[in-house]
């Protein structure tokens, strides 16, 4: 089975948008259309750009580290990173690191009590934070396959919370997609290596902004 994702449309000002306009605030992304609008400010130049919530969120998705179901499609995946403060380089321990994407197949778990292909994690003293999962499938949005992906929410104390996307290098389906191919979303779109073992590796490290 396949979802859209919504048709959301997101507006944002960049950081240097942001400086040329000579702006005091720092208001910058607005979700239209989407069940969750987000508002993120810029306060650095190593923040996490936001993106699209999408209409697949759930709250309360189980506290793990590994999202493999056995048997399923999808590469295996190996997925770490750090959170950091708006510094960009102080490490937050104790974030809630929330994960969601479509199995290999390209189908969301939106029902079941096993939330499958879903996690909620919590990054360690050194901020840093890694999942095991399989490489998500792609799906139909409108006529068009969205590229494969990994939605993140990130929520620590202090920090405006973070919803994002992540994306892999050389998917033919970026150029495509609207929020992939976003210029904010480039420095999320990331390398993928093998490692020893013949698992992918991803690494992706977060930046947040101080609450206002
Ligand atoms: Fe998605």
């Amino acid at each position: 089975m396949r979802f859209t994702n919504g048709g959301c449309i997101m507006n944002t000002i960049t950081r240097s948008a942001f400086i040329r306009q000579g702006s005091v605030f720092a208001v910058s992304v607005a979700l239209l259309g989407c069940r969750h609008p987000v508002v993120s400010g810029h306060t650095s130049d190593c923040q996490t750009s936001a993106d699209s919530l999408g209409p697949f969120y759930r709250a309360g998705a189980p506290l793990r580290a590994d999202m493999r179901v056995a048997g399923d499609l999808g590469a295996p995946l190996n997925m770490d990173g750090i959170v950091y403060s708006d510094d960009c380089v102080t490490p937050l321990s104790g974030a809630l690191v929330e994960v969601w994407q479509a199995d290999g197949a390209g189908a969301y778990d939106n029902g079941s009590a096993d939330f499958r292909y879903r996690a909620s994690l919590n990054s360690g003293e050194n901020g840093g934070y890694a999942f095991s999962t399989n490489l998500p499938g792609k799906y139909l949005n409108g006529g068009q396959f969205r590229p494969s992906h990994i939605h993140f929410r990130v929520t620590a104390e202090g920090h405006q919370s973070l919803v994002s996307q992540v994306y892999f290098e050389n998917d033919t389906d970026i150029a495509s997609d609207p929020w992939a191919s976003s210029p904010e979303a480039e420095a999320r779109i990331l390398p993928v290596t093998e490692s020893e073992n013949g698992e992918l590796q991803v690494n992706f490290d977060i930046y947040l902004v101080l609450a206002s």
